[in-house]
């Protein structure tokens, strides 16, 4: 199920701005991939080009190519629509839609794709990815009740649920504890633990313990100054990059010199 990605000379833009550049990366299936840097490197930006969600802001465009199992994501005949589904995406702020109950949340993604389920495949359904995402226990009592009543960490599992159940290949995280508890932090770094036997794993943080934990592979980016493009310095494996990284700036960002 997990795939393979493979980023070549990206170069992303928001109109005229170019935001990130020249950025190069492979990431390995059934893994997790940290991106590190300071406010403003443009992690955010460079992950939403790997499901396309970056185009959706007018005047926004990349050049270069973002091949999933060899297939380039920005290919002509390619339907961004198609993409989402296939690379599902978790945000900052957990955003269950407040009026739907816990059940219709999960399945919310599933019937945005259009897709006839019977009752009962949707409640295996709904119980399947409650239970990946560590979640089915504590909520299996009330499915019913809306899903804006879960504390803060529930409702990130939550969303990762709802992600999980349209079965992407890829999921991209962007700083999905930064709004939580460290008991709920806790929760959602054990959980991608887990999910990385099935799926492709990024995840942006600012929490460097946190990418010290949960990732295999960590991406440090950096951005030479104001109004210059962020850039990929180096990506490596985790020990490496804590220990003892190539670039002179990944040692400072991560020993907290800086940014
Ligand atoms: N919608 C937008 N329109 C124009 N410029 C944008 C937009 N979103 C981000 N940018 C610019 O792109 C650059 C990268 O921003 P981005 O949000 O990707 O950084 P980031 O590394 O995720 O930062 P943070 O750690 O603060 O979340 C910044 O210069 C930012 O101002
Ligand atoms: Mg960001």
């Amino acid at each position: 199920m997990a795939q393979r990605i493979d980023v070549k000379d990206l170069n992303i833009y928001y109109g005229d701005f170019k935001a990130v550049a020249d950025v190069g990366m492979a990431i390995e299936p059934r893994s997790v991939t940290a991106f590190i840097g300071p406010s403003g490197c443009g992690k955010s930006t460079f992950l939403r080009t790997l499901n396309r969600m970056h185009e959706v802001i007018p005047g926004a465009h990349v050049e270069g190519t973002v091949a999933v199992d060899g297939v380039d994501l920005y290919g002509a005949d390619v339907d961004p629509v198609a993409v989402r589904r296939q690379v599902g995406m978790v945000f900052q702020r957990p955003n269950p839609f407040p009026t739907m109950s816990i059940e219709e949340n999960v399945l919310a993604g599933v019937r945005l794709n259009n897709k006839r389920i019977s009752k009962s495949d949707a409640a295996d359904l709904v119980e399947v990815s409650l239970r990946s995402a560590n979640l089915w226990t504590e909520v299996k009592d009330r499915l019913n009740r809306p899903g804006s009543g879960l504390s803060g960490g529930q409702q990130q599992r939550l969303c990762i649920a709802r992600a999980i159940a349209v079965k992407p290949q890829v999921l991209l995280m962007d700083e999905p504890c930064s709004a939580l508890d460290p008991i709920s932090t806790l929760a959602i770094e054990d959980l991608i633990s887990e999910l990385k036997s099935a799926y492709t794993i990024v995840i942006v943080t600012h929490n460097m313990q946190q990418a010290a934990r949960v990732s295999d592979r960590t991406a440090f980016f950096n951005l030479a100054g104001v109004g210059q493009p962020g850039r990929l310095v180096e990506i490596d494996d985790t020990g490496t990059i804590f220990s003892s990284p190539r670039e002179q700036a990944t040692e400072d960002y991560i020993s907290g010199r800086f940014g």
